[in-house]
């Protein structure tokens, strides 16, 4: 019988240890645990210590020793290649211990770094699985940054080997990996002794004699190589994710709570058993792709489908609806900007109706705020609830969600439901007090976070506590604000600190700020995040240029638009620019980034009491207005 909601939920507050030690049966340790907590140097708090663990061995070998070794474990369906390949749990666990092996001759360890760059290919998921195998950390770049910020991220993870392959393919372009790769590797202060190629189809990459090693040539010589156990506190992968200002935070998780909190995850959040096939559209670059297209459903048994392709031009809006019948999925989890773009193409749902959808039964939604208008259309269209749930790179896993595996409650729309069992949310008052039900306060988690969550960040233990634990003592604090309603329902309402969120990608406007900054005509600016119907947000650059600027506002605009292109990479949709006279601010200095948002959008906002000079506003307006970007 299905357990219910409160009682789990309860459960795991009651008495945490228990309520995880029995989640941690499911997984297959070398050792077991001294405790199941350790909780004596709190801020920071650490799952299973004492524990060895193999999370590789999880995900593959001993679902091939335990009777699944013929199920497919990967569909990869690429629609930009024309091509499905699928791979056995035993086809899988060959080829990743091979490449393991080709690593292993490449000098790579436990406890080594292993950066990842590469498109949604199955050579992705098999890298970050042999980096598990043995023992190493992998850190896994997003394919749409471009060269600078791969080079910060190469800067701090310091790896020893770096594993890309030649190109990505976007709908309609094919973008060359390698010279971007090359180009960060140039940048960066430290240098990775090897790369790994994956040369693909479409292009041919040109390699570094002594450096560069050509994918197949490496697997082919290698021995397969055995899973080296490790700690289960020590770390699998480094995410980097954006922060509040260019230099991104290295989000740390470890081995042991990651393979306890995802395998639990996968029966009550998702309810799904060994044997399903879960589609995930997202990317490996984030933390979704990382949790839902490859731990997850590996480490629980099921079939994972990589899709690399987009849900609408591959070739229409129904591709989704093709991979959901073709490979018999039973759930899905997508941004639901993928949805509006479905939407906006496929009104009335037209092209589901030519797929056999018998087989599936849930739409999860995360990434971004998901409008009831989108929600709705899709239960309408598909015929299946539809989960928006609440979580972040941080968390590695929902921490608000509608459980399906645990009695499922009714949706209220706006909400990402209730708080998943072993989150203890409170929605908290700047001063640290609870605020009633329908209040809005900060979002923040009552220490210890659950097992998967992140336990500090990569080299910065003090970022880590002044990030997310200063603000409120004893609690991790998300950043976002939201309110919890009188029958327990989470609502999450915006961010609270410089996070934008476009197409369900994390973007910082400090970051992109600190590119315009560079141009040599800008004397300030501000990036904020305006509303945008399919994107959900995209940024919107103001500059203010410098007496005497050497070129035209329109070429200012230009360059920089090109600058964030070029430095952060075109994943951020930076597409405007708009010179205004000034930046409007309070008397003390600070930029009034969320009235221009409110100007920006079009709303009815508040002149605030503290502003310089009200004056500014309407010469804001004005110069929005004649950009025709509001009427
Ligand atoms: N490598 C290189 N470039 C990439 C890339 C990659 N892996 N992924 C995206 N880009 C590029 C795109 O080609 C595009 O470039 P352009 O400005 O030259 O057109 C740009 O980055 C923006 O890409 P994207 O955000 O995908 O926008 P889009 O306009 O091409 O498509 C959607 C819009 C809604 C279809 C798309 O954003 C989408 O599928 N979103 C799903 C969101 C998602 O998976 N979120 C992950 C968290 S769950
Ligand atoms: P990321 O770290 O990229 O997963 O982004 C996390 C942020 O995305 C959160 O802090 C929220 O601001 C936003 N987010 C994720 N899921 C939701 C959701 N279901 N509803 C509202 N915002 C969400």
């Amino acid at each position: 019988m299905t357990e219910s909601y409160e009682t789990a939920f309860n459960s795991a507050l009651a008495d945490r240890e228990a309520f995880w030690a029995a989640a941690a049966e499911s997984i297959a340790w070398n050792k077991r645990w001294e405790r199941v907590l350790d909780s004596d140097n709190p801020p920071f708090y650490r799952w299973f210590p004492g524990a060895e663990i193999n999370t590789c061995h999880n995900a593959l070998d001993r679902h091939v020793e335990n009777g699944r070794a013929d199920q497919l474990a990967l569909i990869h369906d690429s629609p930009v290649t024309g091509q499905i390949v699928c791979f056995t749990y035993r086809e899988l666990l060959g080829h990743v211990a091979k490449l393991a092996g080709g690593l292993r001759e490449l000098g790579v360890a436990r406890g080594d770094r292993v950066l990842i760059y590469m498109p949604m290919v199955p050579e992705a998921v098999m890298a970050m699985l042999a980096c598990a195998r043995l023992g190493a950390i992998h850190s896994v770049v997003f394919g749409g940054f471009a060269s600078n910020e791969l080079a910060t991220r190469i800067d701090d993870a310091k790896p020893k080997v770096i594993v890309s392959a030649s190109c990505g393919i976007e709908v309609n372009r094919v973008i060359a990996y390698k010279p971007l790769l090359d180009e960060a590797i140039n940048l960066a202060a430290f240098k990775p002794q090897s790369c790994v190629v994956l040369q693909r189809d479409a292009e041919t990459a040109s390699m570094i004699d002594g450096r560069d090693h050509d994918w197949n040539e490496l697997v082919g010589a290698a021995a397969a190589a055995e899973c080296v156990p490790v700690a289960a506190t020590d770390p699998l992968y480094i995410l980097y994710t954006s922060g509040t200002t260019g230099l991104p935070k290295g989000i740390v998780r470890d081995n042991g709570g990651h393979a306890v909190a995802l395998d639990w995850s996968m029966r009550n959040v998702y309810g799904l058993e060994a044997g399903d096939v879960f589609f995930t559209a997202s990317d490996v670059g984030w933390v979704v792709g990382h949790s839902y297209i490859v731990y997850a459903p590996l480490i629980h048994g099921c079939t994972a489908i990589l899709y690399e392709g987009k849900p609408v031009g591959t070739p229409d809006a129904g591709a989704f609806w093709r991979v959901i019948a073709e490979h018999g999925a039973r759930a899905m989890f997508t941004a639901p900007t993928a949805f509006r773009a479905i939407k906006r193409e496929d009104p009335d749902g037209e092209l589901i109706k030519q797929y056999d959808l018998s087989k599936f039964e849930t739409l999860f939604l995360a990434g971004e705020h998901a409008d009831p208008a989108t929600v709705q259309w899709a239960e309408k269209h598909l015929g299946v609830p539809v989960i928006d749930h609440w979580w972040q790179t941080e968390t590695g896993w929902p921490i608000a969600a509608n459980c399906m595996g645990l009695d499922p409650a009714p949706v209220k729309y706006g909400s990402a439901t209730k708080p998943v069992p072993g989150w203890d949310l409170r929605v908290l008052d700047f001063d640290g007090s609870e605020m009633k039900a329908g209040e809005i306060g900060a979002l923040c988690a009552k220490l210890p976070l659950p097992p998967g969550s992140l336990p500090t960040l990569w080299n910065a233990d003090d970022r880590f506590v002044e990030a997310y634990l200063d603000d409120f003592p004893g609690h991790y604090h998300t950043a976002d604000a939201g309110y919890v309603d009188e029958d327990g329902y989470v609502y999450v309402m915006t961010r609270t600190d410089d996070i934008i969120n476009v197409a369900g990608h994390r973007l910082s406007t400090g970051a992109i700020e600190e590119v315009l900054s560079e141009h040599s005509d800008v004397a300030e600016c501000a990036v904020v995040g305006a509303a945008d119907e399919l994107k959900g947000q995209v940024p919107l650059g103001f500059l203010v240029l410098k007496v005497g600027a050497e070129k035209s506002p329109e070429e200012v605009a230009g360059d920089v638009v090109r600058m964030v292109r070029d430095q952060i990479g075109p994943v951020v949709s930076f597409k405007t620019a708009l010179v205004v006279p000034r930046l409007p601010k309070t008397r003390s200095g600070k930029t009034l980034r969320g009235t221009m948002r409110s100007i920006a959008d079009g709303e009815d906002y508040k002149v605030p009491a503290t502003i310089d000079d009200p004056a500014i506003l309407d010469e804001i307006t004005g110069c929005l207005k004649s950009a025709g970007l509001i009427s």
